[in-house]
C-alpha cells in the first residue's frame, strides 16, 4: 500500500520561493524522494494538481507557494485568493481523495497584531489584510478538506534567497548615510533556512500522521524592524549609516502591518523536541550564506 511506502515521494511546490530554495538547499540525504516545481505546475489549477500528484504517486505535499507581495494584494485580490485560498483548497482536496500527506505555511498575519503576549495556535485570529485574510481562508479550505495536515504559521521570513528585509538592510546601510525604520512593530525574525530543516526533519520522521494540527514556527526571542536592522548592519559591519527609529504612521504602507504578531511556538518544540535558534543566531548563520553567495 501506498503509505507504508518507507520511500515517500515529497512533492514541494513554490519551490523557487525563499523557502522552497531553502528545502532544496538540504534535500540531499534524505531517505524520501523530493520533486520540485514552481508556478511551471501552477496550482490554482486542480487538474494540475490532480494530474501531478497521481502521475508522480506523490505521498506528500509541501506547500511553499503563496502570494506574498502584502502590499500588491491589497489591489491585486483575486490573485492573492487564487494563489492562497483556491489552489490551497485545491492541494487539500487532492490530497484528501488520494491519501497525501500536506504540510502547508502560513502567516502571522492571520491575527490582528492587538495581543499584549505571544500568540498561541488556538487564539482568536483576525486578518487585517487582504493577504492575511487569503492565509486564513486557506488554512480553513485545508481544515474542512479531511485531508491530514501540519499548518506551520511563520513570521518575518528572510533567506539568502530573493527579496528580503535583512537582504535590503545590508544594503542600504552599505550605500545611505542614514534611513529611518519603522520601530513599533514587534515580531520575530525567522530565517527560512531554519524553518525548512524543521519540515525536513518532520518528513524525515515516520511519525509525522499522528501530530497533525496548526503548529507556530519562528525565531527564538522577537524584536521591532528598527532593532533588526541595527543588527543587520552591525553584523555587515555598515556602521556609517545612521539608524533612525520611525513609527508606523511616518511610514505608512497599502496593507496594514500587525503591531505585535510574536508567535508562542513551544507547541512545535515540544511535538517535534526540536530546539529554536534566537533570531541573532539564526541571523548571523544566514549573513554568513549571503556573504559565501549561497
Ligand atoms: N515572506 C515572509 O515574510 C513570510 C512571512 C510569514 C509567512 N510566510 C509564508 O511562508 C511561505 C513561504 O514564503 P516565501 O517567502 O518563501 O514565499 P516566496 O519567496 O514569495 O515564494 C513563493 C513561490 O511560490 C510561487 N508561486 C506563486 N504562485 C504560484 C502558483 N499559482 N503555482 C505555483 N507556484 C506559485 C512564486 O512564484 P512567483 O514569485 O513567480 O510568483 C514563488 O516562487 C508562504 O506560504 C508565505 O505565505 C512568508
Amino acid at each position: 500500500m501506498k503509505s507504508d511506502r518507507k520511500m515517500k515521494r515529497v512533492w514541494v511546490c513554490g519551490s523557487k520561493g525563499q523557502l522552497g530554495l531553502s528545502l532544496q538547499g538540504i534535500v540531499g540525504g534524505s531517505k524520501h524522494r523530493y520533486f520540485f516545481t514552481d508556478v511551471e505546475v501552477d496550482i490554482c489549477s486542480r487538474d494540475n494538481v490532480e494530474e501531478y500528484v497521481r502521475q508522480n504517486e506523490i505521498d506528500v505535499i509541501i506547500n511553499c507557494a503563496a502570494y506574498t507581495a502584502v502590499d500588491a494584494a491589497e489591489k491585486d485580490k483575486e490573485k492573492a485568493y487564487a494563489v492562497n485560498h483556491l489552489a490551497v483548497e485545491n492541494l487539500s482536496l487532492v490530497a484528501e481523495k488520494n491519501g497525501v500527506f500536506l504540510i502547508h505555511i502560513s502567516t502571522d498575519y492571520v491575527f490582528d497584531g492587538r495581543a499584549s503576549r505571544p500568540y498561541m495556535e488556538d487564539d482568536a485570529v483576525n486578518p487585517m489584510s487582504v493577504y492575511g485574510d487569503s492565509k486564513w481562508k486557506g488554512e480553513r479550505a485545508i481544515e474542512e478538506s479531511g485531508c491530514k495536515y501540519i499548518i506551520l504559521r511563520t513570521a518575518w521570513l528572510y533567506s539568502q534567497y530573493g527579496k528580503n528585509f535583512v537582504k535590503t538592510m545590508i544594503r542600504l546601510t552599505s550605500e545611505k548615510e542614514s534611513i529611518s525604520v519603522v520601530n513599533d512593530q514587534r515580531g520575530c525574525p525567522t530565517y527560512a533556512g531554519d524553518l525548512a530543516r524543521v519540515i525536513y526533519d518532520v518528513v524525515e520522521r515516520d511519525d509525522y500522521e499522528k501530530t497533525q494540527g496548526v503548529y507556530h514556527y519562528v525565531g527564538g526571542g522577537s524584536c521591532s524592524w528598527w532593532e533588526l536592522a541595527r543588527e543587520v548592519a552591525r553584523v555587515a559591519g555598515n556602521d556609517r549609516c545612521e539608524i533612525k527609529p520611525c513609527t508606523t504612521s511616518e511610514y505608512p504602507t497599502v496593507a496594514h502591518r500587525p503591531a505585535y504578531s510574536v508567535l508562542d511556538a513551544r507547541k512545535v518544540q515540544e511535538t517535534f523536541g526540536i530546539e529554536i535558534p534566537h533570531w541573532k543566531e539564526a541571523l548571523r548563520k544566514c549573513m554568513a550564506n549571503i556573504k559565501k553567495g549561497e
